[in-house]
């Protein structure tokens, strides 16, 4: 049976990438605003799994299709895994990203090497149309950066360096980052999930 999945987001940067990556499943990709499903949604979750699940939830509650969903964010080893799934609310929503990457740079202060060790981090939760829930995980790994550098991408970037391109994830192009970014093979690992569901399906 053909499919339509419907992308628990607002942000239009990402369903560009979720089209381009989900295009060939054969299945029509739209965002929840365009399925006229926006509802209300809690993200009081313990881990990214748990987030993306709620919000994949909810939006399916309203539709019924397959619903995929993700949460993502900054993991600094040095300071216990903070911002975690806090990173968007880390030092307050309206707080710019300028300082909140000095601030997790100052907190890094005296770690040197691996102690600097931090990921980007994806889960991305799929609702079925039965109800079923799958889920996909990946990383992009790198270090705290000393300083911030690069004007590419967006919140952390900055300070993520990237040790096999000797740069932060700032400084690669949108190519470079979304082939090794945590949401690019995350969603990359979800496709094949979901060819997989779909073939057992017909
Ligand atoms: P969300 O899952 O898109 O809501 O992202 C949560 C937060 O994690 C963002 O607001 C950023 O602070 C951070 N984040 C997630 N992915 C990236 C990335 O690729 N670059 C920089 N920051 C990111």
């Amino acid at each position: 049976m053909k499919h339509r999945i419907v992308f628990a987001t607002g942000n239009a940067g990402k369903m560009r990438e979720i089209r381009m990556i989900l295009g060939d499943l054969g299945c029509e990709v739209v965002s929840m605003k365009e399925a006229g499903a926006e509802p209300e949604i809690v993200e009081d979750g313990k881990s990214f799994a748990e987030n993306a699940e709620i919000k994949a939830r909810a939006v399916w509650k309203c539709t019924g299709d397959i619903v995929l969903a993700d949460d993502s964010g900054l993991v600094v080893d040095y300071i216990g895994g903070e911002p975690g799934i806090y990173s968007a609310r880390y030092m307050g929503e309206d707080t710019s990203y300028e300082i909140k990457n000095r601030n997790i740079i100052e907190r890094l202060a005296g770690a040197q090497g691996q102690e600097r060790s931090a990921r980007f981090q994806c889960n991305i939760a799929a609702v079925l149309p039965d109800g079923r829930v799958l889920h996909t995980e990946a990383v992009m790994e790198g270090l705290i950066a000393e300083q911030p550098a690069g004007s590419g991408g967006f919140g952390y970037d900055p300070i993520l360096y990237i040790p096999e391109f000797g740069r932060t994830s700032a400084e690669l192009t949108i190519e470079q980052k979304n082939k090794i970014s945590h949401r690019g093979k995350a969603l990359e690992a979800m496709k094949e999930v979901l060819k997989k569901a779909l073939e057992e399906e017909s």
